[in-house]
Order: C-alpha cells, then structure tokens, then sequence
C-alpha cells in the first residue's frame, strides 16, 4: 500500500473478531514501528503486548476495580478535562456521531458508563498494548510515544489489522500496573487495541472529520 492508502484507511475500530493476531506478527509490526524518531534517539518507548489469560485477567481485575472506584487517573498521570472552544465541540461531534450508531440515547448514563468499559475489554481485540514511560522524562518523550503508537497503527493497516489508541487505559492504572508487573518510576499513558475488525459492526463505519489545512497552518514567507 502507498503510504496515503495506509494513512486514509487507518481509523479507530471499536469492534473487533476473536481471531487471535499471531505472536510473530505482533512482533513484525513492533519491529518496523520501532524505526519511528524519537528526540535525540532515546526511544523512551516500553510496551507491554498482552494476549490470553493476561489479557483476560486484566479486564476482568480493571472491570472490578472501576465498579468500586469511579476513577484513579489523578494521582497517577497529569490530565485534563477541561477543554475550550474548538476542541469541545469537536469532542462533541464526535461523541454524538459514535454514540448514535451504537444506539446509545443522548443522556444515558448507565449505556455510556458500560460503552466507555469496552475501552476495558479491548473492545474484544485478542491482543492490548499499554504504553508506559519514565516519569522522570520530559513532554518531549510524549511525542516519541506518539510517533511509536502512529507508527504501529499504520503497519498494522499495512498488515490487514485494526487498532484503536486508548488513553483510557490511564485511568484505573492500579490494577494495570499490578498485574503488568510494571515499576513506580514508569507511567502508564496509553493503551491500544489490536486485531481484525468486525466489518459488521456499526461503530466501525464511523468517519471522523478532519478540519482543512487552512484552519491549523500558518504559512509564512511563501510567494
Ligand atoms: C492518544 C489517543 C488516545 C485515545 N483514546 C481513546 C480511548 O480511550 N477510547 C477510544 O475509544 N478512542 C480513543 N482514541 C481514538 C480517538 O477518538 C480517534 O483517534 C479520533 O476520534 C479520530 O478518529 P480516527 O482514529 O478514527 O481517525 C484515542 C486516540 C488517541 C490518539
């Protein structure tokens, strides 16, 4: 696939089929994505790939932990919830677009509190990534973060397989953490879902906008 296939037909899939994604694969994919920059090469990128009975376990401990406990995002990781103009309405959009092809009526808080645990359960997806970090780096290595997850969503695609990024996978990081085996010193910032996409589903049809160019560039010195 030319590089702009790969990057139009990379989306977030939220559905996915139990067929399980092969280790070597799994590895191949990590391998290429790996080629991704990183600031001074540091490649401050740790990734914990989980399949089977982990996997297993830690939607079923996570699922358990956030019905006692609503959230524990705030004494691990720096994060807001407040958003201005236009970020909030594109949230929105967004939000009003996915929840209606799910069925999901404006205003349910039972169906969107059990639709945001699907996060939690991979959304099915036979391997999850969770993405940590030293927490003594600096913003600058979030980006590099950034470059490794794009990275690994596009040779997935290359490959025939799906991914969703997960930042909700910063919340309930107790149980993740526990059950990953990883230290203090590393946050954990992000999760993904990997596999083959449930073409039938409805939530994979959603299209996310993109605004123009001309509303995030600023050209200067051009003729
Ligand atoms: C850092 C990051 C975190 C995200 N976290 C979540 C998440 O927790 N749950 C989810 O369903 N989608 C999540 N997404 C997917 C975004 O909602 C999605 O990328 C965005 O709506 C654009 O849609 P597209 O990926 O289909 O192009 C995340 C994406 C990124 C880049």
């Amino acid at each position: 696939m030319h590089i702009d296939d790969v990057l139009r037909a990379r989306k977030s899939v939220r559905a996915f089929k139990p067929d399980p994604v092969p280790l070597d694969l799994v590895t191949e994919i990590l391998e290429i994505a790996s080629l991704a920059p990183s600031g001074t090469n540091i490649q401050p990128w740790k990734v914990h790939v989980v399949a089977g009975d982990v996997r297993r376990r830690l939607e079923e401990e996570v699922l358990a932990h956030r019905e006692t406990q609503p959230s524990d995002a705030s004494a691990e990781f720096p994060r807001t919830s407040k958003r201005k103009e236009p970020y909030t309405s594109r949230m929105r959009k967004l939000g009003k677009d996915m929840y209606s092809l799910l069925g999901i009526p404006k205003g349910d808080q039972t169906a969107n509190w059990r639709q945001w645990g699907r996060n939690y359960q991979f959304f099915d997806a036979p391997v999850g990534l969770i993405f940590t970090i030293d927490k003594d780096l600096d913003a600058m290595s979030f980006l590099d973060i950034g470059m490794l997850m794009q990275s690994i969503m596009l040779a997935a695609k290359a490959r025939g397989l799906d991914t969703c990024a997960q930042g909700a996978w910063n919340n309930y990081w107790t149980a993740t953490r526990r059950i990953l085996g990883v230290p203090e010193d590393e946050y954990i910032i992000c999760g993904m879902s990997l596999g083959f996409a449930d073409e039938n589903a409805p939530v994979n049809t959603l299209v996310s906008e993109r605004e123009p160019v001309s509303s995030f560039a600023t050209f200067h010195g051009f003729e």
